[in-house]
């Protein structure tokens, strides 16, 4: 979380930060704090889920799920038949995920492997016709690890096979620089959600906190997190330099949206 005092200084949700004072514990999204709460808010019937699950129909095989974390993605293929290979990073998220997988059917559980990896350099000696990497977790990485993320990627395609990856750019013109909501949980705990992002930034920060926090002196996770925003002009240069073709783009949000999500298919330039 090296940015985020910086970030948070300025904003509403350091106001928060700033008036839970000693009992804010801040930590990141996907670590042993962060981990269950990214969890609780995962969705699962929405756009981005779907449209993976329509594009992989365009081929049987296996599944590369890169930042899988805890089955988002994984979980729903799965459930189709699919044997899903799961790369994440974080042991936390993975924890979560094998829960998820413990509670599944046997035959499910039996056709996926976890792997505990970095999608920037990853070596698992064998080709997938379909490589994911869904929730715009592009912007988790910086410029050497994304060019690291592409060697990997081709390296791990079978002949003809797709990588599909969606991007978040700002949709909106005049939106403002931060924004604030609740949101419910699975579990039903209310959360606050902070974002700043001013339009043209090269990065956004994302906090995360419990609306109604105990009324005692106990701790409050805070979990906040700064990650790059890489534009879909920039994106499609460094994919063709990499060595990667766009065949499809598909808006997966409502024309106008703060949020616009694009989803990528492409493949191996020939
Ligand atoms: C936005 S979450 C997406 C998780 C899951 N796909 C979902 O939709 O819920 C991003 C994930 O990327 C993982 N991650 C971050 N950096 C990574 C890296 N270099 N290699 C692999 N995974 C990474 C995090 O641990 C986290 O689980």
């Amino acid at each position: 979380m090296s940015n985020a005092t910086s970030t948070v200084e300025t904003t509403l949700a350091a106001r928060r930060i700033a008036e839970l004072s000693d009992r804010a514990r801040v930590c990141g999204l996907y670590d042993a704090l962060g981990a269950p709460m990214y969890h609780d808010l995962a969705t699962y019937d929405d756009p981005e889920t779907r449209a993976l699950l329509t594009a992989v129909r365009a081929a049987p095989g296996p599944v590369l799920d890169l930042a899988a974390g805890s089955g988002r993605f994984t979980l729903p293929l799965l459930a189709t038949g699919r044997e899903v290979t799961a790369l994440d990073l974080s042991t936390d998220m993975l924890a979560l995920l094998r829960t998820g997988l413990d509670r599944a059917p046997a035959s499910m559980r039996g056709r996926c492997t976890v792997v505990q990896g970095d999608m920037s350099r990853f070596a698992l000696g064998r080709t997938f016709p379909h490589v994911l990497l869904g929730t715009t977790s592009l912007s988790l990485l910086d410029e050497d690890g994304r060019a690291g993320l592409y060697r990997s990627v081709l390296a791990h395609l079978s002949d003809g096979g797709r990588f599909l990856l969606t991007v978040l750019e700002r949709g909106d013109d005049d939106g403002p620089d931060e924004t604030f909501v609740q949101v419910t949980g699975a579990g039903g705990t209310v959360y606050e959600l902070y974002e700043h992002w001013p339009a043209g930034a090269d990065s956004r920060a994302v906090t995360l906190l419990p609306a109604e926090p105990p009324q005692d002196d106990s701790p409050v996770t805070v979990c906040t997190d700064r990650v790059a925003v890489i534009d879909l002009p920039r994106l499609e240069e460094e994919l063709a330099a990499s060595g990667l073709s766009i065949t499809s783009r598909q808006l997966l949000s409502p024309p106008g949206e703060r949020h616009r999500v694009t989803l990528l298919t492409t493949e191996a330039s020939r």
